[in-house]
């Protein structure tokens, strides 16, 4: 008996079973032997929201939840938030190395040669109404753009993959930007090839305003952007994966993530914080606004975490950017509120005991709004800094032998067989 294996041994039928340990793992598919009649499919794992599911084997990022650790490709994320910039890291996370200095510039030439915004987009994107919420609208041109490039489906051309990574990266913040603009009844502002990535979205945004696009603030931007460049197998990242594994454009399979990520347990966190900051008002209302949060009839937004059971590095160094920001813009009149609120529920048993403290997007939404950008475009941001480790992970799903479409199984619990009844039977 290979001492990396488990015995199992089945009560209800006696039956012993040697299960291999792989990794320190056994696989799902080899429970499958172990049944009690002949004819039966066989035992599964249950795991309802895959809390203890791996899905997959990937090299892109590793997180270390109960120690707040976050890595991209081995390098430690406080590392690349201080010396490293967006586009760098996304070619980081696509191709496993940090970039040689020719390749860095022909990555960066790459990506201006892909943002010419297909004519089509810009009516699209100006064919919905001026208040519609950005990410609905994100969510409809990142589709939209896949039609513009029917060789998309060629999936299995790495050429064609590598265009339209850029295209992605590149274009993404050139449809946040147009709606923004539309929004506001402002013209649109074409991409600055002479700009950098985060330079060029903020002009995009804000047409050359120097207050807002301060050097320090166009710094701050780009290490948001790294900050939120991937995270594993979160819920956005897997929905890229499962879409991306029925073999679509990656258009849509990015389109298919965003529409993941706006949801409120997820990267709509961040608009979802301001909103309850904004709800608090106060720091005199946050011991009942707390309460009400261990009565569980609202939740502590921008608080808690799947994997880190201890504070998000990401959160601590969004906290010290903020500081660099405000020095700017002039503090936010809620960072009060959410510091006090942080340090009174961080000593707080219900806080303790269930292992939450401030995630990604707890302070992330204050340094937006004080850089002038609305609070339903916040998630939009996300998507901007998401959208290259979404890329990194279709990617290795491509190339990984392991992988064919996702499809689980389920534990039936409804009816058996039974005969259909005529309405008057009913
Ligand atoms: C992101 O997965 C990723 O990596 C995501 C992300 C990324 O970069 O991709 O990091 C980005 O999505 C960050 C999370 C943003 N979401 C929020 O801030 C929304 C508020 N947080 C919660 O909804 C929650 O913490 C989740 C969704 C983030 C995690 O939920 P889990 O892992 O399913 O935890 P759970 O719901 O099982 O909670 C365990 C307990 C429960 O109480 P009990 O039933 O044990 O009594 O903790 C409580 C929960 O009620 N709890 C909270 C809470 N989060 C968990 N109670 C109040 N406020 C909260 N925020």
């Amino acid at each position: 008996m290979s001492k990396d294996s488990l015995s199992i041994k089945d009560n209800r039928t006696g039956k012993s079973y040697e299960i291999e340990i792989d990794d320190g793992n056994i696989k799902a598919k080899d429970l499958r032997q172990i049944k009690v009649n002949e004819d039966e499919f066989g035992m599964m794992c249950y795991d309802p929201s895959y809390e203890n599911t791996a899905a997959c084997k990937s090299s892109v990022t590793f997180i270390d939840g109960d120690n707040g650790i976050l890595r991209y490709r081995g390098y430690p994320i406080e590392q690349l938030a201080d010396k490293s910039s967006q586009l760098e890291v996304a070619k980081l996370l696509l191709d496993g190395e940090l970039p040689t200095s020719d390749e860095l510039d022909k990555w960066l030439s790459d990506i201006k040669e892909f943002n010419n915004v297909p004519d089509g987009i810009e009516n699209i994107i100006k064919s919905f109404p001026q208040d519609s919420h950005p990410m609905g609208v994100l969510i409809s041109s990142i589709a939209a753009l896949g039609t513009f490039y029917p060789n998309a489906k060629n999936i299995t051309d790495e050429e064609e993959n590598y265009k339209n990574i850029c295209r992605l990266i590149a274009q993404v913040p050139i449809l946040a930007a147009y709606f923004y603009r539309h929004s506001k009844g402002l013209n649109i502002v074409p991409p600055d090839d002479s700009m950098s990535y985060s330079e060029n979205f903020l002009n995009m945004l804000f047409d050359g305003d120097e207050k807002k696009m301060n050097p320090a603030l166009v710094d701050a931007m780009d290490t948001l952007l790294i900050l939120h460049a991937d995270h594993e197998q979160n819920c956005s990242a897997s929905v890229m994966r499962n879409t991306g594994s029925s073999e679509p454009d990656p258009f849509s399979s990015v389109a298919s993530a965003t529409a993941a990520l706006y949801g409120p347990l997820h990267g709509g966190a961040n608009e979802a914080v301001l909103e309850m900051l904004s709800d608090i008002d106060s720091v005199d209302n946050i011991p009942s606004f707390l309460d009400k949060v261990q009565k569980k009839e609202v939740k502590l937004m921008g608080f808690g975490h799947r994997v880190y059971k201890s504070y998000d590095p990401r959160a601590k160094f969004i906290k010290k950017a903020a500081d660099n920001v405000f020095e700017i813009t002039g503090t936010n009149p809620l960072l009060d509120i959410a510091l006090k609120l942080e340090s009174i529920a961080l000593s707080e048993d219900y806080f303790i005991q269930r292992n939450l403290y401030p995630n990604v997007d707890f302070y992330s939404g204050l340094i937006y709004e004080s850089m002038g950008i609305p609070t339903p475009m916040f998630t939009v941001l996300f998507t901007i800094g998401r959208t290259p480790g979404w890329l990194a992970q279709w990617n290795e799903l491509l190339n990984d032998k392991e992988q064919k479409i996702a499809r689980p199984r389920q534990v039936y619990t409804g009816y058996d067989s039974r005969d259909y009844k005529d309405i008057s039977d009913r």
